[in-house]
């Protein structure tokens, strides 16, 4: 499957995440501070609950439903360890944010 556009690139900035939508999946796009943004689906992998409304300050994102922490960098678990959000391969194209999402 090839890259689908999600959003464009000038709502993106750094230390800030972006909730966006494709295909039926729900993504955010979360650009750390220091770092580069990366492209994940939405779903908590604790019980699917959207991260999208997560609380993300540069660095973590917490989960508003029973408040996992998430490392901004990598979308790996931090507390618990163990977990990691699922990340989707992301490129911008002529302005555009485009991902690959599975079929
Ligand atoms: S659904 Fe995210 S911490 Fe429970």
């Amino acid at each position: 499957m090839g890259y689908t556009p999600v959003c464009k690139q000038k709502i993106l900035y750094e230390g800030e995440l972006v909730p966006c939508r494709a295909e039926g999946h729900e993504l955010l796009i979360m650009w750390p501070d220091g770092g580069q943004p990366r492209a994940f689906d939405a779903a908590c992998p604790h019980e699917d609950v959207s991260l999208a409304r997560g609380v993300f300050n540069g660095r973590t994102l917490i989960c508003i439903a029973h408040g996992w922490v998430f490392d901004g960098r990598t979308g790996a678990g931090l507390s618990p360890t163990g977990c990691e959000m699922t990340e989707y391969p992301m490129r911008i194209v002529d302005g555009m944010v485009e991902v690959e999402l599975p079929d």
